[in-house]
């Protein structure tokens, strides 16, 4: 494993009882990239985000953060990371302020690193004004200014952050996702969020889950195009009326158009569109993310066409999060049998093994976001 690996994943595995939440989960995000973690509700993103926090144990499979592992080197995991979990643990009693001087403390800051870090942290997190109110008396959005607040008092070279935005205000969550961008090139952030805005926003990468497994990984642009469907419009003008023809010759005729242009490398697939009588529309399709844009250009201008408009569209990251995780919503709206071979064929695969190893994690204790289920997998780990 490369030394700029800041967070590895390998073959993670998490099951409740014979329900797999994760299913053979591997990636890895290098020093200065800030991934987003994207999935439907009940996707498994905050079960991988437990796991690499130290919070829970998988099933089987390898985490490792800056080299060690999640398990046997907790403590220097914990050191490296900062981590919001999606519904953070406060101390409801403590003051913003005693708060974070806790966990300074937990973190072993001495008081005048806390002072100039705490100052850095009221800064980012907008929180100059809560400082001396109890934790208890603050909004849902304020609260979780002093989630990421806490994530943030050590300067960790690694933050995790389940939905860190999901409760703030669009200026705050714009400072924030400024403060991301700037000190996410000499860190490594992991950020889970159902804002895919956010994702273009601030993230050059995403990791896309779908029902335990990851679907898509890579730089955005790549899963953009990963349907292949990238899609050009061209259009050509077919008549002129009383205007004089600006081309060569006489305008074509759509046989000729349509030809032209099926014959392009790279052009899966050729639609007319409808248009008035002065154009010849069509709607291209991209065999793969190429841009065919130079190659259409150049074939109209060859053959002396007036070309009235060329674009290209490719899909939206919102287009194709919707295509690889569609499924789950289907099956969420669906009162009948789940008709889904793919996972029903998981399910009785998972009923088979079950057969085989006697294993009910059923009465994992890990729901709360808490300190205290730290302890609670211990004895689960032999089985990695
Ligand atoms: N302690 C538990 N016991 C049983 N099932 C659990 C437990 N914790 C999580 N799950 C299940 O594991 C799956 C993944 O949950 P997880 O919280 O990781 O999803 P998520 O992707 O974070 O979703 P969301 O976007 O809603 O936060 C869900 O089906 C959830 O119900
Ligand atoms: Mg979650």
């Amino acid at each position: 494993m490369s030394t700029d690996v800041m967070i590895y994943a390998s073959g993670l595995t998490k099951r409740y009882g014979s329900f797999r939440a994760l299913d053979d989960v591997s990636f890895e995000v290098r020093r200065g990239e800030i991934v987003g973690f994207l999935g439907p509700n009940g996707a498994g993103k905050s079960t991988t985000m437990r796991i690499l926090t130290c919070f829970i144990a998988p099933t089987s499979g390898t985490a490792k953060v800056r080299g060690q592992d999640v398990f046997d080197d907790t403590l220097a995991v914990r050191s490296s990371l900062g981590y919001l979990p999606q519904r953070a643990p406060l101390y409801l009693e403590m003051t913003v302020f005693e708060y974070l001087r806790f966990s300074a403390r937990v973190r072993n800051l001495d008081e005048s690193t806390f002072k100039k870090r705490a100052r850095a942290v009221v800064e980012i997190c907008g929180l100059a004004q809560s400082l001396s109110k109890e934790i208890r008396q603050l909004s849902h959005g304020y609260r979780q200014r002093v989630g990421l607040a806490q994530a943030l008092i050590h300067d960790p070279p690694i933050l995790i952050l389940d939905e860190p935005t999901s409760d703030l205000d669009p200026n705050e969550r714009t400072e924030f996702l400024n403060y991301l961008k700037q000190i996410g090139k000499d860190r490594t952030v992991l950020l889970s969020t159902h804002n895919l805005k956010e994702v273009e926003a601030a993230c050059a990468r995403a990791i896309i889950v779908s029902r335990g497994r990851v679907v898509a990984d890579g730089p955005l642009d790549e899963i953009r195009a990963k349907s292949g469907r990238v899609r050009y419009v061209v259009s050509i003008q077919e008549s002129v009326g009383d205007t004089p023809y600006r081309g060569k010759g006489t305008p074509p005729r759509q046989t000729e158009v349509e030809h032209a242009l099926n014959s392009l490398a790279g052009v899966k697939k050729v639609n007319e569109l409808p248009t008035d009588e002065r154009a010849h529309a069509y709607e291209l399709a991209g065999e793969d993310a190429t841009d065919l844009r130079p190659e259409i250009f150049r074939l109209i201008a060859d053959k002396g066409w007036v070309l009235l408009e060329l674009h290209r569209d490719t899909q939206t990251l919102e287009d194709v999060f919707r295509q690889l995780t569609i499924g789950d919503e289907r099956r969420n709206r669906q009162l009948g049998p789940v008709k889904d071979d793919d996972r029903r064929a998981r399910d009785e695969e998972e009923d088979e093994d079950d057969e085989d190893e006697d294993e009910d994690e059923s009465d994992d204790d890990e729901d709360s976001d808490s300190d205290d289920s730290d302890s609670d997998d211990d004895g689960k780990r032999n089985k990695r």
